[in-house]
């Protein structure tokens, strides 16, 4: 990972085996978690052949396929010749990422919908009947058009309810084209999920969903994958304000609580540890805590992570950018740690201040 802090000629080391377990990155907004984040994913896919899914909101991930030119040669190009495929959505000259709204599951759709099963029982039966209308049909808007031809009230229903959400015009629907889910079944070494160029809201939620939600319809598949999740308290907030995140925190849940059995492995970044939902952190059992100044931060860390000694975690107000304590599963005993130089690109860097010519 890089050096012990107070030693720069000792090397800190993570166990890639103790990836089999759940992850837990946190620090305050600038302390480097995204940066630490790509060093560790860099010695993943140099070190395992461990599938990475990165769900990657700001683009940090996108330019993981390049290698820097003052990186370690060997690592470089071992990295250039890995296969790793970047669905973007923040530019559209290359390969997009892409969703299928008829391979979601029938909840997930009904959420997408804002659709509940009693309140609205007519459309909610009509959309439970649809999928094989729906399945083969690139064109969804040709089962708009079927809908609204029927004389039954809950297929105009929906058939409105479809147009007022306007989640057709979403550019996240594949529309024939291919989606996210063929990629991730390819398994190349890893798949970057750039969420953060969509119009609508709910679009990179959808995108997480059904994604989420086709690696646990095929956990009994048992082949190990780790999602990756940076700014997680998008994706699994202690508390959904739609329908499409509660249905996101509802699997993540899941997966926390269950994934491990079946290979589905979580690495979760976000800035505090009350901004993810408590039933998710307390199924993690690797730390990776970087820069962080609340004490009522620090308090929950050490609630959850009894392991860690609460005087070690007390340091973390006096990190630097780019210092960390590992802790848990995947090393030996606490460490603090200097992260060592990325050997990628970072995608979306720091703004600048812009200064006079
Ligand atoms: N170890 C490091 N070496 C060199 N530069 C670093 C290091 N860590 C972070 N940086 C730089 O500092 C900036 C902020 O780091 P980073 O984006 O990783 O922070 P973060 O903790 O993910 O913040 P946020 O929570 O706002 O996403 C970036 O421009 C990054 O390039
Ligand atoms: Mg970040």
């Amino acid at each position: 990972m890089g050096s012990h802090r107070d030693d720069a000629t000792s090397e800190v080391v993570l166990s890639a085996l103790k990836f089999n377990r759940h992850t837990f990155w946190c620090g305050q907004s600038g302390s480097g978690k995204t940066y630490a984040l790509g060093v560790v994913l860099e010695q993943l896919l140099l070190s395992t052949r461990l599938p990475l899914l990165i769900l990657d909101p700001n683009a940090d991930f996108t330019r993981l396929p390049e290698t820097r030119d003052s990186s370690d040669p060997e690592a470089a190009e071992t990295i250039a010749a890995s296969d790793i495929r970047v669905l973007h959505s923040t530019r559209r000259d290359l390969p997009q990422l892409r969703t299928r709204f008829t391979d979601l599951p029938l909840a997930a759709k009904a959420a997408v919908l804002q659709l509940d099963p009693i309140a609205d029982a007519d459309e909610y039966n009509v959309l439970l009947h649809a999928d094989a209308t729906l399945t083969g049909t690139p064109d969804q808007s040709t089962y708009i058009t079927a809908l609204r031809a029927s004389d039954d009230p809950g297929h105009q229903r929906l058939a409105k309810r479809i147009e007022n959400l306007q989640v057709l015009d979403w550019d996240l629907w594949a529309r024939g084209e291919v989606a996210a889910t063929d990629i991730v079944d390819e398994r190349p070494q890893a798949t970057v999920l750039d969420l953060g160029g969509f119009a609508h809201s709910a679009e990179p939620k959808v995108a997480a969903l059904s994604v989420l939600e086709h690696l646990w319809a095929r956990r009994e598949e048992r082949r190990p994958v780790l999602i990756v999740i940076d700014e997680a308290h998008n994706i699994c907030p202690p508390v959904a304000t739609s329908a499409v995140e509660q249905a996101l925190i509802d699997r993540v849940v899941q997966i926390a609580a269950e994934g491990r059995k079946f290979g589905l492995w979580l690495l979760l970044s976000t800035q505090r540890p009350t901004k993810i939902h408590p039933n998710v952190l307390s199924q993690c059992d690797n730390l990776c805590l970087m820069r962080m100044n609340a004490p009522r931060d620090l308090a929950e860390l050490a609630d959850t992570f009894g392991f860690v000694g609460e005087h070690l975690l007390a340091e973390s107000p006096e990190f630097r950018q780019g210092e960390a304590l590992f802790a848990g599963g995947f090393i030996t005993t606490p460490t603090f740690t200097r992260m060592g130089a990325r050997i990628t690109e970072e995608g979306g860097a720091d703004v600048g201040v812009p200064l006079p010519a």
